[in-house]
């Protein structure tokens, strides 16, 4: 990511605060319905909307983003464990990241329409490939 990208994910992570989880529990929701396929991964959970479940996974999802966030130059040490965990454990087709990573997209542009100018979406997107490539690197 350029100096700009970067500037632009961090300033709009810091306007979300808390709000984090919030977002990557509604992302989760909006993947479950909008992609049926990827709740195979999780039938041991409750998946109803507004499942305690989902949103504590969505608390998780979150602060892994925003360590990612706070690890914007070695995002594939940072996320290392996590990439492990997904492949060789829970064995996630590594198309379903894509997947919420949409929906995360798709979700920030709902609540922040105003901050969604196009060189913000262009800085999302490479984040969240950044993210997504790195989850999938301990893939073979
Ligand atoms: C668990 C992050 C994508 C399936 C987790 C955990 C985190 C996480 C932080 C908890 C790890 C722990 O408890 O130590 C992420 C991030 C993703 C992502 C940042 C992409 C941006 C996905 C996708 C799937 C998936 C696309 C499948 C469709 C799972 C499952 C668990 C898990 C099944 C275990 C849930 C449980 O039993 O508690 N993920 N994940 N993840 N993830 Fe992901």
């Amino acid at each position: 990511l350029s100096a700009a990208e970067r500037a632009a994910v961090r300033a709009l992570w810091t306007k979300l605060g808390s709000n984090v989880g919030v977002y990557a529990t509604e992302a989760l929701e909006r993947t479950f319905l909008a992609f049926p396929t990827t709740k195979t991964y999780f039938p041991h959970f409750d998946l109803t909307p507004g499942s305690a479940q989902v949103k504590a996974h969505g608390k998780k999802v979150a602060d892994a983003l925003t360590r990612a966030v706070a690890h914007l130059d070695d995002l594939p040490t940072a996320l290392w464990a996590l990439s492990d965990l997904h492949v060789r454990q829970l064995r996630v087709d590594p198309v379903n990241f894509k997947l919420l990573g949409h929906c995360l997209l798709v979700t920030l542009a709902r609540h922040y329409p105003g901050d969604f100018s196009p060189a913000m979406h262009a800085s999302l997107e490479k984040f969240l490939s950044h993210v997504i490539s790195a989850l999938a690197s301990s893939y073979g």
